[in-house]
């Protein structure tokens, strides 16, 4: 099979990855790719917005399954627009993916199809949120509100106010922070507790999950800082007891597949949960209709089925029918990142030793920001540039190999939290 993956990151970088180990893959292309998918695929420079010139080339190349990794262009209707021309592709459509890429719809569609969720109210404008905020009849002076843009704002939407006075600031904030995202604004109550995500995979009616995972999205140690992308991840089956994914699958994810046939878009693609177990139960933050970044990574090494084959059963409706396997024990990827970043990451930056890392028994490293240059040297191109990923037999053994890996590698600059897997 010839395959095409859309997207840059280390997220896609594991996506290949696992294409890669596929006994039913023939090609892999990647667009637009980076230096590590270059070793597993070829890179083809069109952006994933570019939706026009990836049908054409995914005609032109005759592409059997084409798989996006991110959301923008989920957003933008490439599915509906490749299915149209009768090419497959996984992902959520247009309408299912407004899921993501409007919090005020993900928000009434929780409240409708009853998804237990944090309390909220969305206002039309910055100004209407703070108008609503100052009469207070929402949140009051002492409590903690969450201030969200509407729109998709890659990670940077969301404020956690202490009080309304923050709140109100926030408003103003995030217009200037991500522009029109920010032209509705959803405020919420602010739920207390332990994050945990919960992939899966979804053909429609049926679906498999995946390893349930945490992400570290803060970008110091003990979670200070401003929020980012995503500074490192790990999976461990204690993440969830039985019981609470018993209830989340009840309570959630049943409602939210029948709701969205009954709303009239039924869900295919991977659907992202992002919860958050308090001493009410757990209550759901946010959907994602697509791989996470890096919990991608941790996720990916530990699958020991064909990806070609979950596709295919994704495609068919057949999900129900397909057995997926997971290596037993843990995963764990630590982001190495730029200096800078999040707010202004340097680039350019000559890295070293990663031959020596990746030489460590279970340890995988994706590549998300690097570039080669002219010269052939691997440089930093962005703000996240590593993910180096570890299995193992328990958790303690999976970060101490991530660790010694992740100390293996350097740059001028190089940054990464030290807390991965320990901190909540
Ligand atoms: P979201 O993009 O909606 O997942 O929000 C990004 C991050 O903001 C989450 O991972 C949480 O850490 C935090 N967050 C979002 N909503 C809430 C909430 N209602 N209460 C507490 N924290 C939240
Ligand atoms: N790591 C968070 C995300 O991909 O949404």
């Amino acid at each position: 099979m010839r395959i095409l993956v859309i997207g840059s990151g280390g997220r896609e970088h594991a996506i290949c990855y696992s294409f890669a180990r596929s006994s039913r893959v023939e090609k892999i292309f990647c667009a637009p790719g980076n230096a590590g998918v270059a070793t597993v695929a070829e890179c083809i420079p069109i952006k994933p917005e570019d939706i026009d010139s990836l049908i054409e080339f995914a005609a032109r190349e005759s592409i059997d399954l084409t798989f996006v990794g991110g959301e923008t262009a989920l957003a933008l209707g490439i599915v509906d627009q490749f299915e149209k021309r009768g090419l497959k592709i996984i992902g959520a459509s247009m309408s299912a993916a407004r899921l993501e890429a409007s919090k005020a719809f993900a928000k009434d569609f929780m409240a409708r199809h009853g998804v237990p969720t944090a309390k909220y109210v969305t206002a039309d404008s910055p100004s209407k949120a703070i108008e609503i905020l100052e009469s207070g009849h929402f949140g009051d002076e002492l409590s903690a509100v969450v201030v969200k843009a509407d729109g998709l704002a890659a990670g940077k939407g969301v404020v956690v106010a202490r009080d309304r006075s923050e709140a109100i600031a926030a408003c103003g904030e995030l217009v200037d922070l991500v522009g029109d995202a920010a032209e509705q604004i959803v405020l919420e109550e602010c739920l207390i507790g332990r994050e945990v995500s919960l992939l899966m995979f979804v053909d429609g009616n049926n679906f498999a999950l995946m390893p349930p995972v945490r992400d570290h999205k803060r970008i110091g140690e003990h979670d200070t800082g401003p929020n980012t992308g995503g500074m490192g991840t790990i999976t461990d089956s204690g993440l969830l007891t039985p019981k609470q994914s018993q209830e989340i699958i009840e309570d959630m994810i049943e409602p939210t597949l029948a709701g969205c046939l009954a709303d009239g878009f039924p869900f295919r693609g991977i659907l992202f949960l992002g919860l958050m177990l308090t001493d009410g139960g757990a209550k759901l933050l946010e959907y994602n209709v697509r791989f996470g970044d890096p919990e991608t990574q941790s996720i990916l090494v530990r699958l020991e089925t064909d990806l070609v084959d979950i596709c295919e059963a994704m495609l068919e409706g057949k999900l129900a029918e397909q057995k997926i396997e997971w290596s037993s024990g843990n995963s764990a990827c630590v982001v190495l990142a730029a200096e800078g970043y999040p707010l202004k990451p340097r680039t350019g930056d000559l890295i070293s030793g990663l031959d020596d890392a990746a030489s460590i028994d279970g340890v995988t490293i994706f590549h998300a920001g690097t570039a080669i240059s002219s010269d052939g040297d691997l440089l930093t191109a962005g703000g996240r540039v590593l993910g180096v990923t570890a299995r193992g037999v328990s958790l303690e053994e999976t970060l101490r190999v991530a660790y010694a890996a992740a100390e293996r590698v350097s740059w001028s600059g190089m940054q990464y939290r030290r807390d991965i897997g320990k901190a909540h």
